[in-house]
């Protein structure tokens, strides 16, 4: 094993794997994001919860997901303190975000909508500005409706931002076409009146550096990607 090629720099990068915790993947997740991660009677389940387990157990290893802020995720905070050796979040790759932390391959493609309450009059994104539209802090779907001109309400998390648009408190929500789907399913009253073509990827991340985990994900994925297992879980929690 230990096939890495680097040259010092990263403070645990090449060579072998090292984890926080040994002999458990430590992750770093935003719950609850279904399909992604999520709670249901009581277990930590979802897309990135399968796709992470796969990788872990190739490893040989368990995994322990760390329920986590989306904003100490995405702003490099949860690695770079050793919080956990990795996030699985639904987290789209970005140049920001590449500057903070680094990115396995994508593992997805996604895009945003626009998700609306049946009387707010809105029909896509050129409707927005001035409207109360809520988003996840620190998403993508916030600098979306920053751009737009929206009145931007934050939500902690994707449930709380469904629960204000039901409730009134906000007009639309724009997020990841990838969670809308099953919030429609929960709340049929509400209108998807647009797909933006975003063309996000979703990746897994690790500390800056740590390029003997990183190289241990990719491998993972590309195998998933061969063998057809990725394309398996999407279609079981994306039904794509
Ligand atoms: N894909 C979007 C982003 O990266 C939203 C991800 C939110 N993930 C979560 N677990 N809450 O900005």
């Amino acid at each position: 094993g230990g096939g890495g090629e680097e040259e010092g720099g990263g403070e645990a990068g090449g060579g072998e794997v090292q984890l926080i915790n040994e002999g458990t993947l430590t992750v770093c997740s935003d719950i609850p994001y279904r399909p992604f991660e999520y709670t249901e009677d009581g277990e930590t389940v979802g897309f990135d919860v399968d796709l992470v387990n796969a990788i872990a157990e190739d490893m040989g290893v368990e995994t322990e997901f760390i329920r986590t802020s989306f904003e100490g995720i995405q702003s490099g905070v949860a690695l770079d303190s050793d919080q956990c050796d990795l996030a699985a979040s639904g987290m789209t790759i970005n140049e920001e975000r590449e500057s903070v932390m680094d990115f396995s391959e994508p593992y997805l493609d996604d895009n945003l909508a626009l998700l609306v309450t049946p009387d707010s009059g809105i029909q896509g994104v050129g409707d927005v500005a001035g409207k109360r539209i809520g988003v996840q802090q620190a998403t993508t779907g916030e600098a979306q409706a920053q751009e737009n001109g929206a009145e931007v309400v934050q939500y902690e998390d994707s449930a709380l931002m469904i629960q204000g648009l039901n409730t009134g408190d906000v007009e639309g929500v724009i997020g990841n076409i990838s969670v809308m789907g099953p919030a429609i399913t929960d709340n049929p009253d509400l209108r998807l009146v647009e797909e933006i073509e975003t063309g996000e990827q979703l990746g897994l991340a690790v500390k800056t550096g740590n390029t003997a985990l990183l190289e241990q994900v990719d491998r993972s994925l590309a195998t998933m990607k061969e063998d057809g297992s990725l394309a398996e879980l999407e279609a079981k929690w994306l039904g794509t």
